[in-house]
């Protein structure tokens, strides 16, 4: 089994489906560290829960980017992944980081992708008036959300939908594609 990294910030909701996803004794993947750039992201506390190595590393502590980047590489590098996976990873990564990490880092963004790239997807989406949303899992690249799709899943703009009842929606999807996504890369299928 590929051995895998999950970057978060937060909450950790697609952290935590790609944990259960990996559980299943078929899977390709195995989640083997959780590494958060905060200390108090709830997602961390999951992973623990579930066994696996988790780690914090707050930017600010640092000179600079190369050198806060440089010390998750090295993280990485010890937890001997294969693959990294951003699951609500809110920090831009710099060019360094990316080209030692391209063809095996991830990331989901809540939009399909190329439109509403960066923040507050569903809010742009719908002052757009647009008739569909979505999300997508995607190689990173050095351009901010600009890497090749993976995977993409649609959903309906609902009448009445706010971009809470949108994101929450969405949330389902995102649990659904991004474990798959894995799985694509994984075994190989997917490749940038
Ligand atoms: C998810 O909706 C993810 O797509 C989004 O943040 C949320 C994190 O939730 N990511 C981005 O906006 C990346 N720019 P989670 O912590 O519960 O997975």
């Amino acid at each position: 089994r590929k051995r895998v990294a999950i970057l978060i910030s937060g909450r950790g909701s697609n952290m935590s489906a790609l944990i259960e996803a990996a559980k299943a004794p078929d899977f390709p993947a195995e989640i083997v560290g959780v590494l958060s750039n905060r200390a108090a992201a709830p997602g961390l506390e999951i992973a623990a829960a579930n066994g696996i190595a988790t780690a914090s590393l707050a930017q600010s502590k640092f000179l600079s980017r190369e050198m806060f980047e440089d010390t998750m590489t090295q993280l990485l590098e010890g937890w001997e992944v294969d693959f990294v996976c951003l699951a609500g990873f809110m920090r831009i990564l710099g060019e360094d980081f990316v080209n030692r990490w391209m063809g095996r880092l991830i990331n989901i963004h809540p939009s399909l992708l190329p439109a509403y790239k960066g923040l507050h997807t569903h809010e742009r989406a719908l002052a757009d008036g647009v008739a569909e949303h979505g999300c997508t899992v995607h190689f990173v690249t050095p351009g901010l959300d600009e890497g090749p799709a993976i995977l993409q899943a649609r959903i309906p703009v609902l009448p009445g939908d706010t971009p809470e009842t949108l994101a929450t929606r969405l949330l389902v999807e995102e649990h659904r594609i991004y474990p798959e996504a894995l799985r694509l890369l994984a075994t190989g299928t997917a490749r940038l």
